[in-house]
């Protein structure tokens, strides 16, 4: 495959070195325990660095390690300055960045400042009295008595069901939390606030050398100010689905360019914000435009929300969706950048949804859970944008079995909207949100890395109790075992890694158009070297279907009249990717590339 001359701090023809690095998240409790306590650690985390280095990354997203009652898994923070004790301490961040940018890699860490914990200082003076200094850096607002009964200030619903707003006796006043009620927000309109977010969050991290962050519920900041009711388009119930009110409101552009201009850029720190309640490119480009000084990325979730219901509502009520809606979200996600100078990001898994692998493709036998993987991979590899990979992910990690049950779900969002179903009293819409639960719960990608076959799969020590419950198919999936077999998922990933920088103009500059997009077996596109000039094109043809000898597009026809040349194929050497009438005989869950060069 010849070798890589990238250089990772100064990219590809003058473009910033995160455009085409590899990003990978790891979820700290469940990635490596070093000291037999059943949650992840930092040492645990740089004891495998070289494995991450191995595999091609260059950027390591660490999800929240800071000080927490853990009630969301970190992302409610009580101290921003301080680790969380059993993920281990200031100096082993130290030691993480040393360790990192010693191989040329970065790290980033989870930027949680749209709410604090309600543990946090900000928050204990904020509730201790109407007049303490920090009274307005939270949300706080008188009750409505209707006909005398006490009621919340709007009827919005919160992000892991039930209302936005707590009631505190002490005060008399509800707070709001767009999530679980340890989750109070921040009020980003008090001036007085923001510069303690700069301060106390994010010039201390950066001063220690943290490469940038990942920027959690970036368009929330700024929420709308009348705090009016949203219209009623649940009559079951009391809550109703706002992001109107409190997403992408008036100031929020205001607000994280502030972010950028006081910290982000002086300290040319890489940015990758959450933009959830987003679907219109207009609406996203101002956020990612380089002209407007914001972020240098978000994630949008059009295509890794597919399948969930409305997540502010029925979230767990799963949705069947065809493949052409999966092709054509991803082009309109692929090409919105085009012609502008914004930016993208591609990936199909993170700590909040469940595995790619039992969602997209197909894990009824092992042979196509191997092949289905790499297809997966294939397809991630080849698409314009920053690249993210969740852990786990380069190995094929499935969802838990369907038969364990719901005591095995850890997450509060999982656990509110099971309470919310069983409170329903109606058993049909329980039974569907176990269902959905059991294909799409946030759990599935939050259980312990599976490292190899010894007891607890060598995230803990075999007698330690994991946080989590290790799966049950460790033994045959883990990294030892794939780590010497070409044959392998992380092989693949490997290879397919290096061959995405090799071909970068293409796969992480190039531009996207989907040929057949009606077509629910077959998922095939052009991408075309957008900035070089060079004419180089590839097509990329996935057979997402378990059915053999599917054909694919006439793929000389997608190179405009060039001769394809065969790139790779998810088969290697088992496969024969034989072409019939100049177009591919796929075999079930086969990807291939062509190219016009050599
Ligand atoms: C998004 C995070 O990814 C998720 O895990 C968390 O529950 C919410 N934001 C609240 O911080």
């Amino acid at each position: 495959m010849g070798s890589i001359t990238w250089d990772r701090n100064t990219g590809w023809a003058g473009e910033p070195y995160w455009k085409e690095a590899t990003f990978y998240q790891v979820y700290p409790a469940s990635f490596k325990d070093s000291n037999g306590d059943g949650w992840g650690d930092l040492p645990g985390l740089i004891s495998e660095i070289d494995y991450l280095e191995e595999l091609g990354v260059d950027v390591i997203w660490v999800s929240p390690i800071f000080e927490s009652p853990q009630k969301d898994m970190g992302y409610d923070v009580s101290d921003y300055q301080k680790i969380y004790e059993p993920y281990g301490s200031l100096e082993n961040v130290d030691t993480l960045l040393r360790e990192a940018h010693r191989r040329g890699m970065k790290v980033i860490l989870d930027l949680v400042v749209n709410h604090t914990s309600q543990e946090h200082e900000w928050f204990r003076e904020s509730r201790s009295s109407k007049t303490n200094p920090k009274r307005d850096w939270y949300i706080w607002k008188p009750a409505r008595y209707i006909d005398g009964v006490r009621h919340p200030p709007t009827n919005w619903r919160s992000y892991f069901a039930g209302p936005t707003w707590t009631w505190d006796e002490h005060t008399q006043e509800y707070y709001l939390h767009l999530y679980a009620p340890d989750q109070p927000d921040l009020n980003w309109e008090n001036e007085d606030c923001r510069r303690a977010i700069y301060d106390n969050t994010m010039r201390f991290w950066l001063d220690r050398g943290v490469d940038g962050f990942r920027i959690d519920t970036v368009n929330k900041y700024s929420k709308r100010q009348d705090f009016i009711d949203a219209p009623v388009t649940d009559a079951n119930s009391p809550h109703q689905s706002a992001p109107e009110m409190w997403c992408n409101g008036p100031r929020i552009h205001e607000f994280i360019r502030e972010m950028n201009d006081e910290v982000l850029g002086p300290y040319r720190a890489v940015s990758v914000g959450e933009l959830s309640n987003t679907p219109n490119p207009e609406q996203v480009i101002p956020y990612v435009s380089a002209a407007a000084r914001e972020l240098d990325m978000v994630f949008e979730f059009s295509v890794i929300r597919l399948g969930t219901g409305n997540i502010l509502g029925p979230k767990y009520i799963y949705q069947p969706f065809p493949l052409s809606r999966l092709k054509t979200l991803t082009e309109k996600w692929q090409s919105f950048v085009e012609g502008t100078d914004a930016w993208t990001t591609a990936f199909i898994e993170n700590h909040d949804n469940a595995r790619a692998v039992s969602r997209f493709g197909d894990t009824s036998t092992p042979e196509m859970w191997v092949r289905s993987a790499k297809t997966i991979a294939l397809w991630q590899v080849t698409l314009t944008g920053t690249l993210f990979i969740y852990q786990g992910q380069e190995i094929g990690m499935t969802n838990m079995p369907s038969s364990w049950g719901i005591e095995e779900y850890k997450d509060v969002e999982s656990s509110g909207f099971y309470a919310e179903a069983v409170a329903s009293g109606d058993e049909e819409r329980v039974r569907k949100t176990l269902h959905g639960l059991s294909l799409l719960a946030r759990d599935h990608s939050r259980i312990p890395f599976q490292w190899d076959d010894s007891p607890n799969a060598g995230f803990t020590a075999a007698g330690a109790t994991p946080w989590m419950r290790v799966h049950d198919d460790y033994r045959s999936l883990n990294v030892a075992r794939q780590r010497g077999d070409p044959a392998s998922i992380l092989s693949f990933y490997k290879s397919a890694l290096r061959l995405r920088k090799q071909h970068r103009e293409l796969f992480v500059f190039g531009t996207f158009k989907l040929v057949d997009p009606e077509d629910e077996s077959i998922f095939a596109y052009v991408k075309r070297d957008a900035r070089g000039g060079s004419g180089k094109k590839a097509v990329v043809v996935l057979n997402m279907s378990g059915e053999e000898g599917r054909l694919g597009p006439d793929v000389t026809a997608a190179m405009d009249g060039d001769e394809p040349r065969l790139l790779v194929s998810t088969r290697g050497k088992e496969g024969d990717a034989k072409i019939k009438g100049g177009k591919p005989v796929m075999s079930a869950w086969e990807g291939r590339v062509y190219v016009n060069y050599e």
